[in-house]
């Protein structure tokens, strides 16, 4: 060969060296800005593994509830319709995707968010309480009550391979933990802390185990220089002054330590459900913060989504939140709203279990006596406005605590604690993630 020749060669395999880099160095590029949106506890029941009238065991399970079960497969089409119309890059779903673990659900949920993935938008998953080995799996047909299939954990994540499993970067042996790349540089891990072996709870705890695989991963993120968002179906820090005492099952376990231990790691966020309810809190550590950004049920009023944009450059969240309108179904009468129907539904379904709770102990309050008071009507006040987030309470709300405060301070006092919003807001605010502040949109 001729050395001019050789020096063509040459030349033209240089070019195609440095376009190839190129072509790697783009599709390694971060992105500017990632959008993703966020449902939580959607809680599908299948309209197969039911008949309406609902049967004595249907409506003895609705009476003992807040979620808008009948209604779950159609409120679940029409938000899908809103993340489509919103085309972020991924959808974050922290748990409880099913009524009570039903394979027949979770295989129906699974081909739902295969619509969104075949257009482009990636869902990733963790399980909840209620997904995962759950023995109150059941349908109600006509007048029977039968158990049906639940799942295992090998079983969730192949039913959601396409929702984080099967492409995981990382993922914890001893649990259904992983991590996702859905976008160049940005990580999402999702850490299960849900107990079901051998059948679930409503308790969560991070194991040692996966506290460990957890801290590794957030020291890779370091490494590798990825931002890192997480996930995980229960609250990792207190919602609300005394939430892990009345509510203990709530909260994982060990909270304050593990929480702090994670934010000095340099954990800065965590995407939480579980309680219902829409409210962002903020966990001070020794050298960090990390903000539980909790996220409402899709199934209860008033029934909350969130949009996300993650500017990476900035290193700030700006979280939005809008409320799901357009759902249609038999039992919503004509010339209501959804949002109306929802709402009525949480405020009769919790005016009977606040009135539940109360006759139970600790409290164990005689049914004259909370009637006389209307402490069924005050207690479910203050959660129905701490579900909505950005609670806060009117005079005649303040009065009304005062009115318990006075007849049971006990009671009183775990009252004014559900109305306490701690700081941030919490449905529409943004985050610096690296000076931790926070302020309203
Ligand atoms: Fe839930």
């Amino acid at each position: 060969m001729k050395i001019s020749n050789l020096v063509y060669v040459f030349s033209l395999l240089s070019l195609i060296m440095v376009w190839s880099c190129k072509k790697d160095a783009e599709s390694a590029k971060v992105p500017s800005t990632v959008k993703f949106m966020v449902i939580s506890d959607i809680h599908y029941f299948d309209p197969s593994l039911f008949t309406l009238p609902a049967n004595t065991y249907f409506q003895g399970y609705l009476a003992a509830d807040r979620k808008l079960i009948i209604e779950s497969s159609a409120i679940l089409k029409s938000v899908f319709a809103s993340v489509q119309s919103e085309k972020p890059d991924f959808l974050l779903v922290p748990g409880d995707l099913t009524k009570d673990g039903e394979k027949l659900d979770h295989q129906a949920v699974a081909t739902l968010f295969k619509g969104l993935s075949d257009k482009g938008i990636k869902v990733l998953v963790i399980p909840g309480n209620h997904d995962v080995s759950n023995s109150a799996s059941f349908s109600y047909l006509q007048s029977a009550k039968t158990k049906v299939d639940n799942i295992t954990a090998t079983d969730f994540a192949s039913i959601y391979s396409n929702c984080g499993y099967g492409t995981a970067i990382d993922r914890d042996p001893g649990s259904l933990s992983y991590v996702s790349e859905p976008v160049n540089g940005v990580w999402v891990m999702g850490i299960d802390a849900c107990h079901y072996s051998p059948v679930s709870e409503t308790a969560g705890s991070i194991s040692d185990a996966t506290l460990t695989w957890v801290k590794s991963i957030i020291a890779k993120s370091k490494t590798q220089n990825k931002l890192l968002i997480s996930m995980m179906h229960h609250g990792m820090v207190e919602h609300f002054a005394g939430q892990s005492t009345l509510f203990p099952e709530y909260v994982i376990s060990d909270w304050q330590n593990v929480s702090a231990i994670l934010a000095d790691l340099g954990l800065k966020v965590v995407f939480t459900g579980h309680y219902h309810a829409q409210d962002v809190v903020k966990k001070t550590s020794t050298s960090g913060f990390v903000f539980d950004i909790e996220t409402g049920s899709t199934v209860t009023a008033p029934c909350p989504y969130r949009t996300v944009t993650l500017n990476t450059a900035l290193k700030t969240l700006k979280v939005e939140s809008k409320k799901i309108t357009d759902v249609s179904y038999s039992t919503i009468p004509s010339g209501t709203s959804f949002q109306q129907y929802a709402q009525t539904y949480l405020g009769n379904g919790m005016k009977d279990i606040s009135y539940y709770m109360l006759s139970m102990p600790p409290y164990s309050i005689p049914g004259a006596a909370i009637q006389a008071l209307a402490l069924d009507r005050i207690m479910a006040n203050g959660f129905i406005s701490h579900y909505a987030g950005d609670e806060i309470p009117s005079s005649a709300d303040n009065a009304d605590i005062q009115t318990v405060k006075t007849a049971i301070p006990s009671l009183g006092g775990a009252l004014q604690g559900v109305w306490t919003d701690l700081t941030p807001v919490d449905n529409n605010l943004t985050i610096d993630l690296t000076s931790g502040a926070a302020i309203s949109n």
